[in-house]
C-alpha cells in the first residue's frame, strides 16, 4: 500500500495504476462503514485510491474542526490488508494554497436539511470531492447512502460538470442496535450513546406505517417526531419526509422518497435516514 501526501507523488503513483481505479473518499477515523465501501471498491475496480483529508472548508465557524477524531496509524493499519493500492494524505496546503479562491457550488439541491443547518458545508464538500476527482481520475467513486444529501449533491455535480465516472451509493453500516456507524458516536457518553438507538427506532416506526399503507408525509413525520420525543437526551434538529430526487418536503408519498433526521444528543449531532419506495 502506497502512501503520498503530495501532488506531485499522488499524480506519479496515479500514473502507474492502469485499469480500473475506485476511489473513496474520507475524513479519516475509519469505522465498519468506510472499510464497507472500500472492500465494495475493491470487489468492483482493478485498483483502490482512498483518500484521508479533514476537510476544513466544509466544517462551519460553530463546528469545531481541531476536534474531529484522528488516527492515522490506526486507519492506514486497517486498510492494509483490504489490498488498498494508494492512500492519499494530503495537507491543507496541497489542497487550498495560498490565495485559495475557486469554489464549486451545487444550487437547490444544497438548500433544505442539511445545507439549511449546515450554510457553506456542501460548498466545501463539493469542492474538495470535485479537487480528488480531478487528481485521482477515477472509474467509480463510493459513498455512503448514511450522508444521503451529500450523495445526491455529488450525484448531482457529476452530471453537470461531466465528470467521466460512476457514483457508487451503498447502503448505511449499523452497529447491532441500529445506531448508523459514525465517526462522531465517538463523542456519545454511555447514556448518549444507549438513548442514540431512538434515530433508528423512529425511522423503523415511519417506515411501518408506510410498509403498512400510509403515504400522508406528515403523519410519517410526526411518527418520527413522536418517537424521538420519547427520549430525553434527544434534541430534534429537523425531521424530513422529502422527494428522494429533489429533496424537496413531500405532502403524499407518491414515488421514492427520503425519510431523513438530524438529532442532538447532547453535543453531539447525528443524521441517519432510511429511503422508502
Ligand atoms: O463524507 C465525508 O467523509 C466527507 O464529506 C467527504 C466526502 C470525504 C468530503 O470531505
Amino acid at each position: 500500500m502506497n502512501t503520498v501526501s503530495s501532488l506531485f507523488d499522488l499524480r506519479a503513483a496515479r500514473l502507474s495504476l492502469n485499469g480500473t481505479v475506485g476511489l473513496v473518499p474520507t475524513m479519516g477515523y475509519l469505522h465498519e462503514g468506510h472499510l464497507s465501501l472500500v472492500s465494495r471498491a475493491k470487489a468492483e475496480n482493478k485498483h483502490v485510491i482512498v483518500t484521508i483529508f479533514v476537510n476544513p472548508t466544509q466544517f462551519g465557524a460553530n463546528e469545531d474542526l481541531s476536534k474531529y477524531p484522528r488516527d492515522l496509524e490506526r486507519d492506514l493499519s486497517l486498510l492494509r490488508p483490504l489490498g488498498v493500492d494508494l492512500v492519499w494524505m494530503p495537507t491543507a496546503e496541497v489542497m487550498y494554497p495560498s490565495g485559495y479562491q475557486t469554489w464549486v457550488e451545487v444550487d437547490a439541491l444544497t438548500s433544505p436539511l442539511e445545507g439549511a443547518m449546515r450554510p457553506g458545508h456542501f460548498r466545501g464538500v463539493t469542492t474538495v470531492v470535485a479537487k480528488f476527482f480531478n487528481a485521482t481520475q477515477p472509474t467509480k467513486a463510493y459513498f455512503g447512502q448514511k450522508d444521503a444529501q451529500q450523495a445526491a449533491v455529488i450525484r448531482r455535480m457529476v452530471t453537470d460538470l461531466n465528470f467521466p465516472l460512476e457514483m457508487v451509493i451503498c447502503p448505511t453500516t449499523r452497529e447491532a442496535d441500529g445506531l448508523a456507524m459514525s465517526s462522531r458516536n465517538k463523542y456519545l457518553n454511555e447514556a448518549e450513546r444507549k438513548a442514540a438507538t431512538v434515530l433508528f427506532r423512529s425511522l423503523s416506526g415511519a417506515k411501518a406505517l408506510y410498509e403498512g399503507g400510509e403515504r400522508n408525509a406528515e403523519t410519517l413525520r410526526e411518527k418520527m417526531k413522536a418517537v424521538l420525543a420519547t427520549e430525553p437526551l434527544a434534541q430534534i434538529q429537523y425531521v424530513s419526509c422529502a422527494d428522494y430526487d429533489s429533496l424537496a418536503e413531500l405532502e403524499i408519498i407518491t414515488g421514492k422518497a427520503l425519510l431523513s433526521m438530524a438529532v442532538f444528543m447532547g453535543k453531539t449531532r447525528l443524521i441517519d435516514n432510511f429511503v422508502l419506495g
